[in-house]
């Protein structure tokens, strides 16, 4: 039977004290509707997922709009069974419905697969977990058989009730045609005048139908987020599956408690990660790299044997075998460092590609440059890319030397195995294999006198 989503995102999440809309909080750099949104693709291949939105639903639409959904607005947050009622016109009878939270944003792809297999076509699955502390969650009661039979709200629990530690995840898998029959049919006649959703397993029961429930592995993959404070505790517990999950190929990682993924990471074998990384976007680092500590790495390709030092901000580059970058490196988007390049302290490059085995070790600014094989930067070099109205371009060729404090002033072209004067300022092309040099004279004069205050006569200058 083909499967169709349904994700609740209607409440308004008060006690996260934000005007921004709960489910538009992010986890792992991603919003956590986004985290279902994702989940429930892997579930439902190419259909849209139906989103049920009320509170700023506007703000989610505009969040999510790179993405297929069909959006079903729930005017009055009349509680979960009216919710999903909303979203049945627009799902077939044979298909089955998967009901997800988009305030439970860790539930895994692996439990979502388990959960669908365990359950008959024909029967009513449900998700259930077992909370060391459930306060606020609905709780399973089970017959002396051990079978579920209803789920009481937190609010509707007698003392007994509440002592109960298995809890509703509030994930089901149910037919279409029995959720047509049974949600329309649902009474708000309980504590907090809601139309439950979780009503239905008894009218299943009624009906005889079969009621088969799946326990998640880790109840932390269907921890709703209500506060701040649970948001901070799923981001954590996100991060340390990502750290298991590269320590369990190969990837060392210094202190995985601090080891941050906010992306779609590749990570190769003998890697070694210090304290305080951060890898963000589409990240793919090869083999035996070495990522020292407080580096951001976003959108960024290296090849194997990299070396990235400590401090370094890299996003949008391609970096290739045997280079070394950093400490204290900026490098930006459309970046080429190719084999064996060393780009040391304080030096940005944008938009530039760096041969082979050439250097910008000390405090350069490199944009919309292309540097041959073998060269060699000095200290202090800046490539004056921009006149204030566009950017130019500098192309600096293979075996040239760039003396230190040097200003390129593009559009230029430095000429291979040219050499270039420490403190040039360089406004035309540079030859090939001459020095060029583009500064002010040096010169001494003879017999000059040094100023000479009044006062500094009486100075006793035996003692300078
Ligand atoms: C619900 C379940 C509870 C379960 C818990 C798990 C019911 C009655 N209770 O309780 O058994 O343990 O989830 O997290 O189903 N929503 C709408 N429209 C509404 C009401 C809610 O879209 O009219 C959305 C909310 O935005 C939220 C989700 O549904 O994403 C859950 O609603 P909430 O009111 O938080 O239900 P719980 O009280 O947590
Ligand atoms: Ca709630």
């Amino acid at each position: 039977m083909p499967i169709s989503s349904v994700i609740l995102a209607a409440g308004q999440g008060t006690r996260m004290k934000t005007e921004r809309p709960k489910v538009l909080h992010r986890i792992a750099g991603k919003t956590l509707l986004e985290h279902v949104v994702c989940a429930a693709r892997t579930m439902i291949g190419k259909q849209q997922p139906i989103v049920i939105h009320g509170y700023q639903g506007d703000k989610l639409q505009q969040a999510l709009s790179a993405q297929d959904i069909l959006w079903v607005h729930q005017t009055e947050q009349l509680g979960t069974g009216h919710a999903v009622l909303q979203a049945l016109p627009h799902i077939p009878d044979d298909h089955r419905v998967l009901i997800l939270y988009a305030d439970v944003p860790c539930i895994s792809e692996n439990t979502l697969n388990r959960f669908i297999e365990n359950t008959p076509e024909n029967a009513l699955g449900i998700l259930t977990a077992h909370f060391p502390d459930p306060k606020g969650l609905g709780r399973i009661i089970r017959n002396p058989q051990n079978q579920i039979i209803k789920i009481v709200e937190e609010k509707d629990a007698s003392e007994s009730i509440r002592a109960i530690n298995e809890i509703n995840s509030g994930i089901y898998i149910v037919p279409a045609r029995y959720l047509k029959k049974w949600l329309p049919k649902l009474s708000n006649k309980n504590a907090q005048g809601e139309y439950y959703l979780t009503d239905i397993i008894e009218m299943a029961i009624a009906e005889k139908i079969l009621i088969v429930d799946t326990e998640v592995t880790h109840f932390s993959e269907v921890l709703g987020v209500n506060t701040l404070q649970q948001l901070a505790t799923l981001e954590r517990f996100y991060q340390t599956q990502q750290a298991e999950k590269w320590m369990l190929h190969g990837v060392t990682l210094i202190d995985p408690a601090r080891f941050d993924v906010r992306g779609t990471i590749s990570i190769g074998q003998d890697t070694v990660i210090d304290v305080n990384v951060i890898l963000e976007g589409n990240t793919i680092i090869g083999k035996r790299c070495a990522i020292g500590a407080n580096c951001i790495l976003r959108d960024v390709t290296l090849a194997d044997d990299v070396e990235i030092r400590a401090h370094s901000i890299i996003d949008g580059a391609v970096i290739e075998t045997q280079s070394t970058v950093g400490p204290f490196a900026r490098i930006r988007p459309g970046t080429h460092l190719a084999h064996h390049s060393h780009i040391g302290n304080f030096v940005e490059i944008k938009n530039s590609s760096i041969g082979i085995a050439s250097k910008v070790n000390h405090l350069s600014y490199i944009g919309d440059s292309e540097i041959g094989e073998q060269v060699n930067v000095g200290a202090g070099t800046i490539t004056c890319n921009y006149d204030g109205a566009s950017k130019h371009k500098t192309i600096i060729d293979d075996y040239a030397f760039i003396g230190s404090n040097t200003s390129l002033v593009a559009p230029v072209t430095i000429h291979a195995g040219a050499t270039i004067g420490a403190g040039s300022t360089i406004t035309r092309d540079a030859p090939a294999n001459q020095l060029t040099v583009a500064r002010s004279k040096q010169q001494s004069i003879a017999n000059w006198q040094r100023p000479v205050k009044n006062t500094e006569k009486e100075v006793d200058t035996s003692r300078r």
